[in-house]
């Protein structure tokens, strides 16, 4: 009966029966929550641990992960996804970059556009990160939706070309996110987009590079960022990335 439940479910279910077990049972019930809890906490500060070092890598990451994070999260609850693939959405836009942990250091200190072999080796990072969260068990497939993060719908992305139902829907979330947050972050060579031209960019490529559903849950969240005093506003805003 519970074998389907994700933990978080099962803790729910748990913390109903509390009131109408014994002593012994409820005990071990609120210790099984706490355990829950506890661990839930500690997997979430190893992310923002892993997270902090990708950021420090690459300076034009920082920030980029909470909103990315708080943009996946916003989408993967508006297509309708389970609490359990939300969490994986959430987890794999904190984690979607980790693999440039393992790239050279000089690569993110350049000023100016990559050459090509740079970013052919920039390029390997979907698969580096895939490579270190491959054997966690977290919930959702989240290593496989950092690995397909910046593959696009038409097949043109990396690091395997694969096109529409061959990416998973959760990494067809991060792929808009991502490309949302690249261009409304500044670079070297080119100051930040605004949210408005972000969201003509994904517009024009709705159906092409990007999954038309998520595009259309991904431009109401924008169109909300464009009213002053939401969450996403206030994260951009304390880095100036917007003017
Ligand atoms: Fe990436």
């Amino acid at each position: 009966m519970y074998e389907n439940l994700s933990n978080l479910e099962l803790m729910k279910v748990f913390e109903s029966l509390e009131s109408h077990t014994d002593d012994v049972v409820r005990k071990r019930i609120e210790a099984f929550i706490r355990k829950e809890k506890k661990l839930q906490g500690v997997l979430w500060e190893i992310i923002q641990l892993l997270v902090s070092i990708v950021e420090r890598k690459d300076p034009y990451a920082s920030y980029h992960h909470q909103e990315m994070c708080i943009l996946a999260c916003y989408v993967a609850e508006g297509l309708g996804m389970s609490k359990e693939q939300v969490d994986g959405v959430c987890m794999a836009g904190m984690l979607h970059d980790i693999g440039k942990i393992n790239l050279p250091d000089e690569l993110f200190r350049k000023v100016g556009r990559l050459s090509e072999d740079e970013q052919k080796l920039m390029n390997t990072h979907p698969q580096l990160g895939f490579e270190i969260l491959k054997k966690i068990d977290f919930p959702g497939p989240v290593a496989t939706i950092v690995l397909q993060h910046h593959e696009k719908m038409d097949g043109s992305g990396y690091p395997s070309g694969l096109s529409g139902d061959e990416i998973v829907p959760e990494a067809r979330i991060l792929c808009v996110t991502a490309a949302v947050e690249a261009m409304t972050s500044p670079r070297s060579y080119r100051p930040a987009f605004s949210i408005s031209d972000a969201l003509k960019e994904i517009s024009g490529k709705n159906g092409i590079l990007y999954d038309s559903s998520v595009v259309e849950v991904c431009k109401k969240a924008l169109f909300r960022q464009l009213t002053p005093g939401n969450l996403i506003s206030k994260t951009v805003s304390t880095r100036g990335a917007f003017s």
